[in-house]
């Protein structure tokens, strides 16, 4: 098949892990006879340097007119100032926003030979494997924003349509798992999750009724992720929970940098990204994971190419790298962790031992 893909590789380290993946694609697309086509544009920081705009317009068409866009991560201290008129992270909101990109998909599945790098005990963590299911384009992070004088107001709204939607892309994912959705609000304090709460009971009681729905106040759920993580199967919440949340999960696995999303909306084009941001600590050194980002790219052939071997392929590729111990400085113990460019050579070796297209099987 052919394939348009926009790449925004963003700041820090957003260039270095996109750079990995492309590769990976690039090898996935050699090896199963397909042929995609790879167009950089700007994003972020890196954009308002070079136009003055955190998306610029060029970038939007881009990805309007793509079949999948696949992202770095956006911003930095030199884009930091609180009194700063436009800042990267604008870029990354609106674009989610104009392609109505209202499910984020975050996996978390440890895995076996990482589970050292977690702070959580061993024992807790075999056996997990969940998804949540973060909501994206509504909740506080779009509201009314303002600041008059000594006070300042996000305003958090959300629709009925906007939870139903989501709701019902988590109930969807959840019959093809486990069948199980754990819907996490803070429906003591807030309206909006009464609102909430009150939709996802309905839609599960309507239109799902083979999924078994629990809900889950936020706080308690943020214990409940570490102390009994296999309980969850999938896991549906607003925004700002789901942000917090899968940055939390992120320690189930070992690192930030293991953890890939697919952020879809009703069409085919979706935006694919690593959950962690710039990590201006490291940047510009190499030694950045590139997992979350090839793992990324998986989910892209998957949602957005509809090429599923090819993405079980990648991350069977990952699996392997990781599996023979193929770590870098987030994971590995001190002074050991390999580059970048390592990390991405044994997926890309791995590509060769493990993936066969049918074809080519005997
Ligand atoms: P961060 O995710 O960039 O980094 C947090 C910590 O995790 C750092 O110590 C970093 O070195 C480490 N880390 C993250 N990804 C890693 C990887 N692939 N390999 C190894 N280590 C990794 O979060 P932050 O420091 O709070 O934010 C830095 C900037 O990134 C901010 O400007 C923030 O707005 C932005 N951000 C962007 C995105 C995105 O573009 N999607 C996501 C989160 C944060
Ligand atoms: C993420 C990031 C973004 C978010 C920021 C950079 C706007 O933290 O993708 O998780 O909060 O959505
Ligand atoms: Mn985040």
């Amino acid at each position: 098949m052919q394939a348009e893909i926009i790449v925004l590789p963003g700041d820090g380290i957003g260039p270095e892990v996109t750079a990995a993946a492309v590769q990976v694609l690039r090898a996935v697309g050699q090896r199963y006879g397909h042929s995609f086509h790879f167009t950089e544009k700007l994003i972020g920081g890196a954009a308002i340097d070079a136009t003055g705009e955190p998306l610029p317009a060029d970038t939007l068409a881009a990805a309007r007119a793509a079949d999948a866009v696949l992202l770095g991560a956006v911003g930095g201290p030199k884009w930091s100032d609180p009194g700063a008129k436009v800042r990267p992270e604008q870029g990354l909101l609106a674009i989610r926003k104009a392609l109505g990109l209202y499910a984020n998909l975050r996996p978390v599945k440890p895995h076996s030979a990482a589970l050292g790098a977690s702070p959580i005990k061993p024992h807790l963590l075999t056996g997990v494997d969940l998804l949540v299911v973060r909501e994206l384009t509504g909740g506080i992070y779009f509201g009314r924003k303002e600041r008059h004088g000594d006070r300042a107001s996000d305003l958090c709204e959300y629709t009925v349509a906007e939870i139903e939607r989501t709701i019902r892309r988590a109930c969807t994912l959840a019959r093809a798992r486990r069948g199980h959705v754990t819907s996490v609000d803070k429906a003591n304090v807030l309206e909006t999750s009464r609102l909430w709460r009150e939709v996802a009971t309905r839609v599960v009681q309507q239109e799902f009724a083979d999924v078994r729905l629990e809900h889950q106040l936020v706080d308690s759920m943020a214990m409940h992720l570490l102390a009994k993580p296999r309980e969850y199967d999938v896991i549906v919440t607003e925004n700002m929970f789901g942000d917090i949340l899968t940055d939390e999960a992120s320690m189930l696995a070992g690192s930030l940098g293991l953890l890939p999303s697919a952020s879809l909306g009703e069409g085919r084009v979706g935006l694919y990204e690593p959950i962690h941001g710039s990590a201006p600590d490291i940047a510009g050194r190499g030694i950045a994971n590139p997992y979350a980002t090839i793992l990324s790219a998986a989910m892209l052939l998957r949602h957005s190419l509809e090429l599923e071997s090819e993405a079980r392929c990648i991350e069977k590729a990952v699996d392997g790298a990781l599996g023979a111990g193929v770590f870098t400085a987030d994971l590995a113990p001190a002074g050991r962790g390999v580059s970048t460019q390592t990390a991405t050579a044994a997926v890309l070796e791995q590509l060769e031992l493990e993936c066969q297209p049918v074809a080519m099987r005997d």
